[in-house]
């Protein structure tokens, strides 16, 4: 059902099934995304999640079952990422990435990717360390890196999976900030997460078990 704050969906599933090999991840699932909210996905270790966030991402292709996209571009973070620990990245190639959007790092960024890049490296508080080597950095810093990659992109639909897990509190909150501000500029964000703090900043949390959906919770918003 649409919600009472955006009526058309920027991101919707109807009926969709995954498999892996023979083992089912997702049977039918039907999801909505409203257009510029935040949509907390939760549920148990192997509930289907992450297959969830790649049908939305368009990196895992259904068996079955449609998928709709209303948005022209899409920024994902995936669980876990494997950046080459033999690259010489520095933190702020890892994040200018994000700004291309697809097109070669190599080339040099406009003054607004720039700016964006700028941005998102402020944000995960990692504007100190982005002359650094990615590969020198910490697990959590790493995380950080990465998320403000997705951050740089601008992208109309935010999918992250796990931002917070294995952040300390100030980074958790400094996630649950960003993602607001993300919505705050229109976008809509989708993020798997366990972290009550993630949730509570949620418009919906959607609760997965077993590759079906267990319930669906509007959160009430009563701010100010
Ligand atoms: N690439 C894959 N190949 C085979 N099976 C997979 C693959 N990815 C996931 N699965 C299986 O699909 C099911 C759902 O996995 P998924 O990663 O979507 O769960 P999740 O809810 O994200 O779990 P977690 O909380 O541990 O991240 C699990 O049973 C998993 O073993
Ligand atoms: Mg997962």
């Amino acid at each position: 059902m649409p919600s009472l704050t955006s009526p058309v969906p920027a991101l919707s599933l109807r009926g969709v099934r995954v498999e892996y090999a023979e083992t089912p991840a997702l049977r039918g699932v039907d999801f909505d995304a409203a257009a510029g909210t935040l949509t907390v996905i939760a549920g148990p270790n192997g509930a289907g999640k992450s297959t969830l966030l790649e049908v939305l991402a368009g990196t895992v292709t259904p068996r079955a079952g449609s998928v709709t996209v209303r948005a022209d571009s899409r920024a994902f973070v995936p669980q876990r990422q494997a950046i080459s620990p033999t690259l010489p990245l520095t933190v702020r190639d890892v994040v200018s990435v994000g700004a291309w959007g697809g097109v070669p790092p190599w080339r040099r960024l406009d003054r607004v990717s720039r700016e964006a890049v700028d941005a998102a490296l402020d944000r995960m508080d990692l504007t100190a360390l982005q002359r650094s080597p990615f590969r020198a950095l910490s697990g959590g810093q790493q995380q950080r890196t990465l998320l403000a990659q997705g951050l740089a992109r601008r992208a109309d639909v935010l999918l992250l999976d796990e931002p917070t897990a294995a952040l300390d509190d100030e980074s958790a909150k400094r996630i649950v900030g960003a993602m607001a501000a993300e919505v705050a500029r229109g976008a809509t964000v989708v993020c798997v997460s366990h972290d009550q703090a993630v949730m509570d900043a949620a418009a919906r949390v959607v609760r997965l078990d077993q590759g079906r959906i267990a319930s669906v919770t509007h959160v009430e918003k009563s701010r100010g």
